[in-house]
């Protein structure tokens, strides 16, 4: 059942360039520069319309939502905010006829996520749900929606739902921007023969699993750990800090690079970690400069780099390479090798990766 693979989470982790070609089978046509969701259709209009538009989650599909959040505003300009389910729901948020709320939830079960879109159906709202899981909670009450795909994920450390999520996301910025006119069609068959592309490069990301098996063992006695990226790479930093402190039992955290001097730059020393997104895109002079600021502090800098980057591989400790893309897809490369190394370094602790301590698949519970 684990298809010769030791644990559901590392199987799970190497469908992902299947479970992304399957999350976009049907939904895109790179050379007309077209994307369709059946799911969403009959709001085609209503979206040309809309005034914002809230992402309510938990956890690893929270993470999502702030992906979803820089590609919304990017390429449809709609303006986006990203909530906990859990905050939203106990707040008064101002919610309005012209606001689409998109939960997003593997399960489809999470008891905050149904009671956030409860709330905001009952002020007016329009919900779509983007679930794994069909004909789940979520999905029933959502007005619409757009399922992952992904398949059954097993493993209690969301890893394929997340990416499926992230390519769910990145369909409906495209498919928003193509409804509101701010794309191009030539642009879109650029973006999209180039979407069409990432299960393979994927696949090549895979490929590095030794070094970062590598690199798991240089970490794997480390009682902390900090993750930075800028930008997408932010959620992406975010999203490696859960995976390790969920299942290897260290404690780790995500920062957007630049807030690491107002605060979190204490911490580091010698023993210190320090995973960088530091791929080849707009914000990568910056990241060179935090990177500097770590190095100079004597911290262990671990990068994920775009493939022969020269200039980070100075600084660096270790390196992990991902194949060169479009920064809109950065986030669907660079999540793989921090979700093998959480799992490396989970496996040599001699961790329960599949089933780790105090945590359920799926929270019914508030
Ligand atoms: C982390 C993880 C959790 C879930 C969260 C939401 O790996 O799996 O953080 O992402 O409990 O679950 P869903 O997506 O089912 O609503």
């Amino acid at each position: 059942e684990k298809g010769g693979f030791d644990h559901f989470m590392l199987k799970e982790i190497y469908e992902q360039p299947r479970s992304i070609k399957d999350c976009m089978r049907g939904r895109i046509y790179p050379e007309e520069g077209k994307v369709q969701l059946g799911g969403i259709k009959e709001f085609a209009e209503k979206l040309k319309n809309i005034d914002r538009i809230i992402i309510v989650a938990c956890g690893t599909s929270w993470h999502a939502g702030l992906v979803g959040e820089y590609l919304i505003e990017e390429y449809a300009r709609i303006p986006v905010e990203v909530e906990y389910a859990s905050e939203f729901r106990y707040r008064n948020p101002i919610i309005t006829e012209k606001d689409v709320v998109i939960a997003i939830s593997q399960s489809g079960e999470t008891a905050d996520t149904m009671a956030a879109i409860e709330m905001a159906k009952e002020r007016g709202a329009t919900i779509f749900g983007i679930c794994n899981v069909a004909g789940a909670s979520i999905p029933r009450l959502s007005h619409a929606g757009v399922y992952t795909h992904a398949g059954p994920e097993i493993g209690v450390a969301s890893t394929k739902a997340f990416t499926a999520q992230v390519t769910v996301l990145t369909l409906m910025a495209f498919y928003m921007a193509q409804q509101k006119g701010t794309i191009t069609t030539s642009k879109l068959i650029e973006l999209l023969t180039e979407l069409d592309n990432i299960p393979e490069k994927i696949q090549q990301t895979l490929e590095s699993n030794n070094i970062i098996k590598e690199v798991a063992d240089k970490i794997k006695d480390s009682t902390n750990c900090l993750f930075l990226g800028r930008g997408s790479g932010f959620p992406v930093a975010l999203e490696g800090a859960l995976k390790l402190k969920e299942i290897s039992y260290i404690h780790a955290e995500g920062y957007p690079a630049a807030e690491m001097k107002h605060g979190p730059i204490a911490l580091i020393d010698e023993e210190m970690p320090v995973v960088f997104i530091a791929t080849q895109n707009s914000s990568y002079e910056k990241v060179i400069s935090n990177i500097q600021e770590v190095k100079a502090r004597k911290g262990k800098v671990i990068a994920i780099v775009t493939q022969g980057d020269t200039e980070v591989k100075k600084m660096a400790d270790y390196c992990i390479e991902i194949p060169d893309a479009n920064e809109a897809f950065l986030p669907l490369l660079a999540t793989i090798p921090l979700q093998l190394l959480s799992y490396h370094i989970a496996v040599m602790r001699g961790c329960n990766v599949d089933q780790p301590r105090n945590l359920a698949k799926s929270v019914t519970v508030e």
